[in-house]
């Protein structure tokens, strides 16, 4: 009797994932598209702990208790700035979970000498091939930003030839599975050979990238646990999987945009890999940069009509929002016009500086996007950079050779005055050096993002 309902649970809580990520769309609904899921999921959830099928309930509540109790300590330990981290192994741990799940229904047919028939073989490989290639290609994006390993692109001589061999050795072994799938070396080798992709298609690609990466790893969990739904014929797996596959398509997508990158690019050229006949990157600058004081930037500021932000990575680091929305209001209860200008990858994942600043109860309204920002630089008296640095790197324009060549940046050096707050002349996450802080129209402002927007704020409180 409740097994007559179960397809209609699925149906229900598919409909609520669709809704959901309708809402995730827009920042004003975000906050209700993620509830609207979150129920889609309890309805699937349920769905499936009814189901007939179900061989031990103490495995499942077992699994379920550990499960939660790892990710909670997870969730709440991890910093802001370490989420593209946390969601490279959440990514590796659905593809993991999608190839141990299909390799285990391949062992009970295995163990019955049953051959799988119609889609079903096919399904159990495509599990197995992508959810290892996922599991292991997360775990090296983890390694690169929690810079366990180098994030610079590692690369070998003849790298595509020896890819292009194991993706081929690997599709032999796929195929030879689907007509026959019994056969216990086979399929060790294509769970060998899947894992060993995962791990030589990322090794190549630069920090820079990983945004890339790390959004089309997040499809390839997707597409893993579509192909084991349809192993276990379960309906709630195939479309939510499918979603998870199609929605991460098309934020790699956006990326690749922000990037101006082709994905073709970034999944085999080496992508972010310096050349090295470009101008040294990072290191020693011999230009000197001007370092000035919170009080020489009220000065400033008591001239101009119009300012504004862009905030970086830094701001994270520093959690300035709140001191960078003081400021905000200050300088326009001074009269001064301030907007702020958003990157798509300003800071280390899609939407950071969005998410920082909502938090900080900036308004959506004040948040201007890149292309629409970009024009307005130049008849603008300050633009006020927060933490920020690759986003708004001119090289990226000109430097052929550089890591971040090509890149669509703000035109921040178009600006009237450009103030650059920062702690000192590191470089951001491409590792290069900024010819920004050589303008004669750049002044640096040494010090902590929040310390110096709270001295900035108070400055121009006393000065204007
Ligand atoms: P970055 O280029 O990484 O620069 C951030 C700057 O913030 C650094 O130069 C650092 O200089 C400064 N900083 C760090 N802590 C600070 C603090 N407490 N106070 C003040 N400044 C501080 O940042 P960005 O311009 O936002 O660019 C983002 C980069 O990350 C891009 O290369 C992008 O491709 C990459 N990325 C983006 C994403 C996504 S999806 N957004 C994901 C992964 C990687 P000091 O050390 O001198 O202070």
């Amino acid at each position: 009797m409740i097994a007559e309902f179960i397809p209609y649970a699925y149906l229900l809580a598919a409909v609520l994932f669709i809704l959901g990520l309708r809402q995730l769309g827009s920042p004003k609904t975000a906050s209700r598209g993620n509830l609207t899921a979150a129920v889609g999921m309890l309805i699937a959830i349920v769905a499936t702990l009814v189901d007939q099928g179900i061989v031990s309930y103490g495995v499942i509540v077992g699994g379920m208790v550990v499960g939660a109790a790892v990710g909670a300590v997870l969730a709440t330990r991890i910093q802001m700035t370490a989420m593209p981290q946390m969601v490279a192994l959440l990514n590796g741990f659905g593809g993991a979970a999608s190839a141990l799940v299909a390799s285990a229904e391949w062992l009970g047919y295995l163990r019955d000498g049953a051959e799988p028939i119609g889609y079903v073989p096919l399904a159990i490989v495509l599990g197995v091939l992508i959810g290892a290639i996922t599991f292991t290609g997360s775990l090296i994006a983890f390694a690169k930003l929690q810079e366990l390993m180098r994030g610079a692109p590692l690369t070998y001589p003849g790298q595509q030839v020896v890819n292009a061999l194991l993706g081929a050795g690997t599709l032999v072994l796929a195929g030879v599975l689907v007509f026959a799938p019994l056969q216990p070396e086979v399929f060790a080798g294509l769970v060998l050979l899947s894992a060993l992709m995962g791990v030589l298609l990322v090794i190549p690609i630069g920090g820079a990238d990983m945004p890339v990466v790390i959004s089309l790893l997040n499809s390839y969990s997707g597409l893993a646990a579509c192909a084991t739904g349809f192993v276990l014929g379960n309906s709630g797996l195939v479309i939510s999987g499918s979603l998870v596959g199609a929605s991460g398509i098309i934020l790699t997508k956006i990326m690749c945009n922000a990037m101006n990158r082709s994905l073709a690019n970034v999944l085999f050229g080496a992508f972010g890999a310096v050349d090295e006949s470009a101008p040294a990157a990072g290191g020693e600058d011999q230009r000197t940069a001007k370092g000035y004081t919170p009080e020489d930037a009220a000065i400033i500021f008591g001239n101009s009509r119009s300012c504004i932000i862009v905030p970086g990575y830094g701001m994270a680091v520093a959690q300035a929002q709140h001191a960078v929305r003081e400021l905000a209001d200050v300088l326009e209860k001074k009269g001064i016009a301030v907007k702020f200008a958003i990157h798509p990858v300003a800071g280390r994942m899609p939407g950071h500086m969005n998410v920082l600043l909502a938090e900080a109860d900036v308004s959506y309204e004040r948040l201007v996007e890149m292309d629409e920002i970009n024009p307005e630089f130049s008849e603008t008296d300050v633009a006020l950079v927060i933490g920020a640095n690759d986003v708004v790197n001119p090289d990226a324009r000109t430097a052929k050779g550089s890591p971040i060549y090509g890149m669509p940046i703000l035109d921040v050096d178009r600006a009237g005055h450009v103030f650059v707050v920062k702690r000192s002349m590191n470089p951001g996450f491409a590792g290069v050096q900024n010819p920004l802080f050589f303008l004669d129209n750049t002044m640096m402002v040494f010090g902590d993002a929040k310390g110096v927007a709270h001295a900035i704020a108070e400055a121009v409180q006393e000065l204007i």
